[in-house]
């Protein structure tokens, strides 16, 4: 019986949580292995920390992807499988009033990417995907080609900030703008919206007076790093637990 969950990781920075989960099963602590290691950027330091640790990598563009469908949507081929009206039906991140001229045109270029990525990803075993500073949103195109199997969540994410409060892409900054006393972090699986998902677990930490963003930062991602592997390991034996079963 396999005894370790397969978890793919995805970033787009730094990767100190990535840093922080190879480390953690390094050190035995995690029933996991890493499959491998994707990119929306490239020449990004998480890349380099993944190799540095003998993880295969791979990039795929968001960037250079969005700038070619913007300049010439028929220069980037559709997804054979993309089915606009039903992803457009589904999807969470826009409400019902904005402009189709706006929705459809994100959703398209975002399901290019997503096929891209799920490409690069089905050269690998995956049970698990770790979205580990991953500062993309993922349509419904790409999640329920991961979450296969009904009711049974299959991305994680970390976010910088108490969800349900300041979802979005600078949790710290808003958190702190706002002058609250206590800052923290949230890991939960991923749902149609924008972290919206299932919470799986939450630290938190005071802002003194005095604290800077930079400090809030700080304190803020000293937390994350015990928090994204205690709660992957919480949802690995699970996993194993299942697979006894
Ligand atoms: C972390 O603070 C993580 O919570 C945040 O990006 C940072 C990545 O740092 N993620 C998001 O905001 C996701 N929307 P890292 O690259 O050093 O791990």
């Amino acid at each position: 019986m396999e005894s370790t969950v397969k978890i793919g990781t995805m970033i787009s920075g730094g990767g100190s949580n990535l840093q922080a989960i190879i480390d953690a099963s390094l050190a035995g602590e995690l029933d996991v292995s890493i499959s491998f290691t994707g990119s929306d950027t490239p020449g990004v330091k998480g890349l380099e920390r993944a190799r540095s640790a003998s993880i295969d990598t791979f990039v795929v563009d968001y960037a250079d992807i969005i700038r070619r469908f913007k300049a010439n949507p028929d220069s980037v081929e559709l997804p054979e499988d993309f089915d606009l009206d039903q992803i457009k039906s589904k999807q969470q991140l826009f409400d019902d009033a904005a402009p189709d001229d706006v929705v459809a045109p994100f959703l398209k270029s975002r399901a290019i990417a997503e096929r891209m990525l799920l490409d690069e990803m089905a050269k690998f075993d995956m049970d698990l995907l770790i979205l580990a500073g991953f500062m993309r949103v993922l349509t419904p195109y790409f999640i329920d080609r991961i979450n296969t199997q009904p009711g049974q969540y299959r991305i994680m994410n970390i976010h910088p900030a108490l969800l349900p409060a300041f979802p979005g892409t600078d949790g710290y900054g808003d958190t702190f703008r706002y002058g609250c006393r206590v800052g923290g972090c949230t890991v939960h699986f991923i749902d149609y919206g924008e972290d919206t998902g299932p919470i799986i677990g939450q630290r938190a930490f005071p802002i003194e007076e005095g604290d800077t963003l930079e400090d809030v930062k700080r304190k803020g991602l000293e937390q994350e790093w015990q928090l994204y592997p205690e709660c992957i390991q919480k949802i690995a034996s699970r996993f194993i637990t299942a697979r006894q079963g």
